[in-house]
């Protein structure tokens, strides 16, 4: 365990450093902060991996951005990074190692951790995962009555759904049109219900994925999808209709899918930093090997950057670093991500389970509970539709919201000048949230002295604006690793576990034990009476649905 692991960053020389600078800047907006630096725009923009990130609208200043540097520097914040890149056990409570970045080594790269070449492992299934869908996309993996396969059903929940429906919808641009591609998740009948309605068995493929291979909702999910399967094609269809993707190859074969059908990964593969794992089979079969290699070269291009740049232009550090200032200096609970780009709908509910199964802790590896702040809520949508429902809250509410903007200049599909009209919303909108209006200013446009409070903007919120070219794999790539690098060095500075998730656990393991009491009203209650009476009334409202 690096030694700051152990310690409260609150003893640190440059967090007390932080907290003084944060009241003195209580004073000076970023109104001020650009009067004083006129070339502070490109001054705070970072490029690297084809995305350029523009820190100038944050509430940071030089002194203040020293002054988190040294709190990286005495957090060890790039000896954990480097620990991570090397494949020691920074998961401490699982006693794993953190090696999501092992997924995009290139081929021919050398990396071994406990003994086992995990580059080659990698590569070994990058190969079979590329054979599979490349069979499935031509027609040559044929359903059990020789049709080809026209449906995939990715069956798999948290990030064993989030990336693959994710990055699905990002890149369907480069998909096959021909091929309909669904995620079923929810455990809620609806889910699975209406993903196979309208399809046929026999040109269906389900993809089974689940890293542990015993989650209730993905088994109780694939399981339907079994008898759907079987009852239209037979018991001797589901090798032709079913693989699985997981860690563990005893519980598959269990449920009845062949391990020759089976595409594995390894522990050290979290679930939320698993999408360019054999968990993004779906989006390989969708996008093809080609385009799934430049996502992966994306995601290796900004790992490369993260372990290599000076720390005073590595944009995943300056970026975790600036959300631990707004988190606990600026009080900053909630960040929002809005993406100006349709296919990145999925994008704030992906970064939902990155960020906050990541970094929503509130004990530190060495289990003293923490004094300071940790994880911000994260969520978001799309602009510029968000624009139209929450932004209100964002411009002139009570609460402080810090805001990613993401922007493409190129239109994937161009019609008239609307990619234009996309980037001048997001453009805006970053401006307003910063710069804001006056009272003067909106007197000075002639609007009745009653009414002027009403229209004046505060400004002074925060937020980071992040550019590229188009919405491809590789960028795709770049962005994601770009998110989970900032989560790894805000846990760092926290000095949190940020690849545990025992938070989820609980009540897991509650809901098995409810479900037996719901399923037989004679059974005796002893829980708290709220849970208690929500049963009892559950079970009247279901008996009578049934009449
Ligand atoms: O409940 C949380 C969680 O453990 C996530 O971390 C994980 O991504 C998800 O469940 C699904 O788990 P699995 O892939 O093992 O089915």
């Amino acid at each position: 365990m690096i030694a700051s692991e152990s310690t409260n960053p609150r003893d640190c020389t440059a967090w007390s450093q932080l907290a003084d600078l944060a009241a003195s800047l209580r004073e000076r907006e970023l109104r001020d902060l650009f009067a004083a630096e006129p070339d502070r725009g490109p001054a705070w923009t970072l490029e690297a991996a084809g995305l350029r990130v523009d820190f100038s609208k944050q509430r940071l200043t030089h002194e203040v951005m020293e002054s988190l540097f040294r709190l990286a520097a005495e957090r060890g914040v790039l000896e954990r990074r480097d620990a991570m890149f090397a494949g020691e056990h920074i998961n401490v409570t699982e006693d794993r190692s953190v090696l999501h970045t092992a997924l995009r080594l290139p081929s021919g790269s050398e990396l071994t951790v406990d003994g086992v070449d995990v580059a080659a492992e990698v590569h070994g299934v990058l190969t079979r995962m590329a054979n599979f869908a490349t069979r499935v996309r031509s027609g040559q993996w044929q359903g059990a009555t020789g049709l080809r396969i026209r449906n995939v059903i990715n069956i798999g929940i948290g990030g064993s759904d989030l990336g693959p429906a994710m990055a699905y919808i990002a890149l369907q641009y480069y998909s096959d049109r021909s091929m309909t591609f669904r995620f079923v998740s929810n455990v809620d009948p609806t889910d699975i219900s209406e993903a196979i309605r309208d399809l046929e068995p026999a040109e269906t493929l389900f993809i089974v994925a689940s890293k542990t291979f015993g989650t209730q909702e993905t088994l109780t999910n694939a399981k339907a999808a079994r008898e759907w399967i079987v009852s239209a094609l037979g018991e001797d269809a589901v090798e032709r209709h079913f693989v699985a993707v997981s860690t563990n190859s005893e519980r598959v074969a269990a449920f009845g899918i062949d391990t020759a059908n089976m595409f594995g990964f390894w522990d050290w593969v979290g679930g939320r930093y698993s999408m360019d794992s054999a968990i993004g089979l779906s989006t390989m079969v969708a996008i093809g090997p080609d385009h799934f290699a430049d996502l992966l070269a994306g995601f290796h291009a900004m790992d490369e950057h993260f372990k290599h740049a000076d720390p005073s232009v590595n944009i995943p550090l300056r970026m975790g670093l600036t959300a631990v200032w707004n988190r606990d200096f600026l009080d900053i609970p909630t960040n929002a991500v809005l993406p100006y780009a349709q296919f990145l709908s999925r994008f704030p509910a992906y970064l939902q389970q990155l960020t906050m199964e990541s970094n929503g802790k509130s004990v530190r590896l060495d289990g003293a509970r923490v004094d300071y702040n940790t994880g911000a809520i994260y969520w978001g949508e799309p602009g510029t539709n968000g624009q139209h429902s929450f932004y209100q809250l964002l411009h002139q509410g009570t609460e402080i919201v810090s805001c990613d903007f993401v922007l493409f200049a190129q239109a994937l599909e161009p019609v008239f000048d609307m990619q234009d009209m996309l980037a001048a919303n997001a453009l805006a909108q970053a401006a307003v949230l910063a710069f804001g209006r006056t009272a003067e200013e909106v007197r000075a446009e002639g609007v009745p002295e009653d009414v002027i409070p009403h229209k004046v903007m505060p400004g002074n919120r925060p937020s980071t604006f992040i550019l590229a070219a188009r919405l491809d794999p590789h960028a795709l790539g770049a962005l994601v690793a770009l998110y989970e690098h900032s989560v790894f060095v805000q846990g760092a500075i926290w000095g949190i576990d940020s690849f545990d998730q025992w938070g989820v656990e609980l009540g897991k393991a509650m809901a098995n034990s409810i479900l037996p009491d719901l399923q037989d009203a004679d059974r005796p209650l002893d829980r708290d009476s709220s849970t208690d009476a929500l049963i009892r009334a559950y079970q009247a409202l279901h008996a009578t649905a049934r009449d």
